[in-house]
């Protein structure tokens, strides 16, 4: 509650002190659109996503796997498991028990042995990721892995339970014959429950071991098996986005070294995909998440096969030998490097290679034989200072000495200012980089006041990905920030600017993407589901309604000759969409008050519909919640009459007008 008011109070000030900017006069604003070309492209990758395995996005979310730590995996492998009939020593002794055996040859160490006594039906419980959510209705496979010891356990019996322990799917396996074998069974809830448990019952007396125990909904994306949640990637889908940027973030460099991305880790068969703590396990202290764990599951091939399906470019980020600078900075020597280095190297060759190369040839028979025609890649993710530089100049010339089209994104640090960031571009100019990562996580006030931060950048410079950006209702990693409405309008404001100088800012991408409901470490998120629904935030339908209205050329839009920046709280860019014939106009308006805009043809002729599309809410702290998007965009058309267009603008709102 006490959130809520400051949310509230800070939401009244900010709009406050912008009214009271220009003195309550509410003037109607007449601006110019000048048709003709300032040969400045919109990139096709302007909008695009960034995806980290942050508040369980991966595993618990995109990767639809709904049984936790399914290979005892964990730096405690009974994380997620229970034997609920083992409570007391002497009950464990009387039904049976289980024990993990450690093979360390193995990428995937562990597997359960259960010792079964008694006739006395021993069981096995996994909680799901925060509970296994159900569809009534709907098909899930699931799969284990057991290899009969001794004795005689006759039937492995898997039920999904609902919150009170009522079975409401159940299947029965025999267990026969010798060494590891796989087995299937197919469960149809006749529930919808979000918080479902999944039963193991053994039959008779004896030890078997038992490994991999997976649940898939049939119902995945594309219905591919072992795939992914559908209703997410429809989200991302619908955002039309330009790139794919994964895997992150922070967790590319890893607490540690040790704990680093290895993207060669992450592809070949899922079972054997070595799983590795989360860095988000225990990033916060005010939101540990013990339980957070790398399946792998969702890797780098996936990636890069979400990215086709998307019709994004796949832009992977590698660890270049840093760990978390916020953690532990451990460093790689430079006479070390070129592991990492070849790592990069041979990335690109999986990618792009042909199935006869040694990485194509994975590629190819994980079933891509095409190659994914990868154009990016990240080197570092948040590095600064003199170690990242030397180590940047280092790939710079091994990836661009082997494959010269590949475009480089380097990093300015975690910060839009100061030392480090200016310390990073100095030197990145100097080594003429080719597009240049920066990162903001700020007010919705900054967001407001740097609509012009781009005005001034070098043009003749690197680009600029605008690579992690949200504005924070209460502050960076504060877990009471909210995904307001102020935040997302201020983020349109600000991304107007970046619009503008799409001859500089080639890509963009908000940050993080996907939250858990009960799983998150970070927030503000742009998606946030539960084990059931998702939904979208007024951030998503902002960076929505940029990424699908993108055009194809910027034009300019001005009010007495001057971009439109927050001067009297309006901000605005403009686009032509050469393939459609479509001049988009997006305006917003941060005034409490309706505004009335003309705009003025130049050098065009507007036809006379256009469609007007709004988002606004009446309260700046207003959300969207899993029941309700009452944030949305609402989309009419209105007539154009006699070649100008005469445009309400409601307050705290942003328009896009389409015209043909
Ligand atoms: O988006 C969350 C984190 O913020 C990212 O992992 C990191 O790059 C940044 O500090």
């Amino acid at each position: 509650m006490k959130t809520k008011i400051k949310i509230f109070i800070t939401a009244i000030s900010l709009t406050a002190a912008l009214f009271s900017a220009q003195n309550g006069n509410i003037k109607k604003h007449s601006l110019d659109l000048d048709g003709a070309s300032t040969n400045i492209k919109i990139q096709p990758t302007m909008y695009g996503i960034f995806f980290e395995d942050i508040n369980f996005a991966a595993d618990g979310g995109l990767y639809a796997e709904l049984i936790k730590n399914r290979s005892f995996e964990f730096d405690e492998p009974l994380t997620g498991w229970k034997q609920p009939n083992t409570k007391t020593l002497s009950s464990n002794l009387d039904s049976g028990f289980l024990t993990i055996i450690t093979d360390k040859s193995k990428t995937n160490k562990n597997y359960a042995r259960i010792t079964v006594s008694n006739h006395k039906n021993y069981s096995l419980e996994n909680e799901g990721f925060r509970g296994i959510g159900l569809h009534q209705g709907e098909n899930y496979d699931l799969t284990f892995n057991v290899e009969n010891i001794s004795g005689n356990i006759s039937a492995v019996t898997m039920s999904l339970m609902d919150e009170n322990g009522f079975v409401i799917s159940s299947a029965s396996t025999i267990i026969k014959g010798k060494g590891w074998q796989k087995y299937v069974a197919v469960l149809a809830p006749s529930k919808t429950i979000e918080k479902a448990k999944l039963q193991i019952t053994f039959t008779g007396n004896g030890v078997v071991n038992m490994d991999m125990i997976s649940l898939f909904p049939q119902n995945t994306w594309k219905g591919r098996k072992g795939g992914l949640r559908k209703d997410l990637v429809q989200k991302l889908y619908d955002l039309q986005p330009g790139f794919l940027r994964f895997p992150g973030g922070c967790i590319v460099e890893g607490r540690t070294l040790a704990e680093r991305y290895q993207w060669k880790k992450t592809i070949g068969k899922v079972e054997d995909r070595e799983n590795l703590i989360n860095k988000w396990n225990n990033g916060f202290s005010h939101r540990l998440t013990p339980d957070y764990w790398q399946s792998f599951g969702l890797g780098f091939f996936e990636y890069f096969q979400l990215a086709e399906d998307l019709g994004a470019e796949p832009l992977p980020i590698l660890s270049c030998g840093m760990a978390c600078q916020f953690n532990t900075a451990e460093l790689v020597k430079m006479e070390d490097l070129n592991p990492y280095i070849q790592d990069a190297l041979d990335l690109i060759e999986f990618a792009n290679g042909e199935s006869n190369t040694k990485w194509g040839k994975i590629r190819s028979e994980m079933g891509h034989p095409k190659p994914f025609n990868m154009k990016f890649i990240g080197v570092g993710n948040e590095q600064w200072g003199e170690d990242y530089i030397e180590r940047y100049k280092v790939f710079e010339k091994a990836i661009h000495a082997k494959y010269p089209d590949i475009k480089i994104i380097s990093g300015s640090g975690p910060s839009p200012d100061g030392e480090f960031f200016e310390y990073g571009w100095k030197e990145l100019k100097k080594l003429n980089a080719q597009i240049v990562d920066e990162h903001y996580y700020n007010s919705p006030e900054w967001f407001l006041k740097n609509a012009g931060r781009y005005d001034d950048y070098d043009r003749s410079g690197p680009k600029v990905f605008a690579g992690e950006y949200a504005a924070q209702s209460v502050g960076v990693v504060k877990p009471d920030n909210k995904n307001s409405w102020l935040t997302a309008l201020s983020e349109a404001a600000f991304m107007t600017g970046l619009e503008r100088n799409a001859d500089v800012v080639t890509m963009t991408s908000y940050a993080p993407l996907f939250a858990h409901a009960d799983g998150w470490q970070w927030t503000p998120d742009l998606i946030w589901f539960n084990n059931l629904k998702s939904y979208a935030t007024p951030n998503y339908y902002v960076q929505k309604l940029f990424s699908n209205n993108k055009g194809t050329d910027l034009i300019k839009i001005s009010e007495n000759g001057n971009p439109l920046k927050g001067e009297n709280s309006l901000y605005a860019s403009a686009v032509k969409d050469s393939k459609k014939g479509e001049i988009i106009i997006k305006i917003v308006n941060t005034n409490p008050k309706e505004t009335s805009v003309e705009i003025n043809p130049k050098q065009i002729k507007f036809g006379s519909m256009m469609t007007k599309i709004t988002l606004t809410s009446s309260g700046l702290a207003d959300e969207n919640n899993v029941e309700s998007e009452t944030i949305k965009p609402k989309e009419e058309i209105q007539t154009i009459k006699k070649g100008k267009i005469s445009v309400d603008i409601p307050a705290n709102s942003l328009v896009i007008l389409k015209i043909k």
